[in-house]
């Protein structure tokens, strides 16, 4: 076999494992976009806090007889929900709100399992180079580390009041978020280095563009976490002022951004006009197939989000509210992307290779 032959036919087999760890990847990644989903409608049917008790290894299986859902159910209303919202729930009730969470949690379980098994697999067959172990490594304690914050969120709302604390809820989001981003960027990289060119303008505006997206979502999950998005059901104005009056109602005045529904809501409403017209700046100025997605993205987003308030938080629409911002930020990572160059992207061929 002459070398020429030979090379090619490492070259095969290397694209061939990229190809294969690229597709399970893109399975990882809808996944994990699905649980964001699932999350969304887990908390606007205030179905979260329906199970009282973490037990990751155990707790896959619901309660199996009428005795046990009693039982389960006894739990539920000693905890502040059942004491102080729903004291009269029967048991149908209380499955209603229970198959949510119970879903939520078992999905978590499935990423786990259908992440950890191909990983353990590609590894053991030799079909991962160093530096891609390390990157898949870094999904793994992510995932159980979003576990572990998924059930401290809850646990903030066993305590005395019928709420989880907002700051949890949007860590929560945001490491999702963080997590499903970083799967994102691993497809993107074991994907080639084709339709890119280097663009540093455009990369860092680009980059600008994500940070400022991440801050618009963490007020959007604070706004969500509050439940301010209740109040103030109007468009463009907030119940027909400009500057809704009690925006500092607060004191110290920065409390206000955190802990003022009236306040974070406005803040929301800012940054995401911010954002969007950063974003269709971007989309007329460099003219390209991804930033007019980008640029089609943000506008859906933000008709997403004034019918998310004209409806005082309709479920369905405030769930696709939620997965419209991580589509998003997908359209702006692939602009970033697609703005690096194969050059710049060396770090990408590395991972994409076998040991
Ligand atoms: C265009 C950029 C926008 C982005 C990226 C964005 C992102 C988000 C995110 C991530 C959440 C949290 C969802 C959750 O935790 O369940 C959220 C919530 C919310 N957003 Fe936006 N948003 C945008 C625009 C808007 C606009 C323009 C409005 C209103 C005029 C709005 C109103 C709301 C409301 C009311 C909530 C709370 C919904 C709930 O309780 O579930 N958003 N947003």
């Amino acid at each position: 076999m002459t070398p020429a032959v030979a090379s090619r036919m490492v070259e095969g087999i290397m694209q061939t494992t990229s190809a294969a760890v690229r597709n399970w990847l893109i399975v990882v990644a809808a996944m994990i976009l699905l649980m964001i989903v699932l999350g969304a409608l887990t908390r606007l049917t205030e179905s979260g806090l329906s199970m009282v008790e973490w037990r990751p290894v155990t707790g896959w299986l619901p309660p199996m007889s009428d005795a046990a859902w009693h039982a389960e159910l006894q739990k539920y209303l000693s905890s502040p929900q059942g004491r102080l919202v729903d004291r009269g729930f029967d048991v149908d009730e209380f499955k209603q709100i229970f198959w949510l969470e119970y879903l939520h949690r078992l999905w978590g379980r499935v990423i786990g399992v259908a992440f950890a098994l191909p990983f353990a697999w590609f590894w053991l067959r030799g079909k991962l180079s160093p530096a891609l172990r390390l990157r898949l490594l870094v999904i793994l304690i992510l995932g159980g580390l979003q576990g572990a914050l998924g059930w401290a969120m809850v646990a903030s709302g066993l305590v005395d009041r019928p709420s989880v604390s907002h700051y949890r809820l949007a860590a929560h989001l945001l490491l999702a978020v963080a997590l499903y981003a970083y799967t994102v960027w691993l497809i993107l990289d074991l994907g080639g280095s084709s339709r890119r060119r280097a663009d540093s303008g455009t990369r860092r505006v680009a980059d600008g563009l994500i940070a400022l997206l991440v801050v618009t979502m963490t007020w959007g999950a604070l706004t969500a976490g509050l439940r301010a998005g209740t109040s103030h059901n109007t468009y463009p104005t907030m119940s027909g002022y400009w500057l809704p009056p009690g925006l500092f109602e607060l004191s110290p005045w920065w409390l206000n951004m955190f802990e003022n529904g009236t306040t974070v809501q406005f803040v929301h409403r800012l940054l995401a006009h911010l954002l969007v017209l950063g974003v269709l700046l971007l989309a007329l100025r460099v003219r390209r197939t991804e930033t007019a997605l980008a640029g089609a993205m943000a506008l859906l987003q933000l008709s997403l989000g004034i019918a998310t308030i004209l409806s005082g938080v309709n479920v369905g629409i405030a769930t696709a509210h939620q997965a419209g911002a991580v589509l998003l930020l997908t359209t702006l990572i692939n602009v970033h992307y697609r703005a690096t160059t194969a050059s710049d992207g060396s770090r990408a061929r590395a991972v994409a290779t076998w040991a």
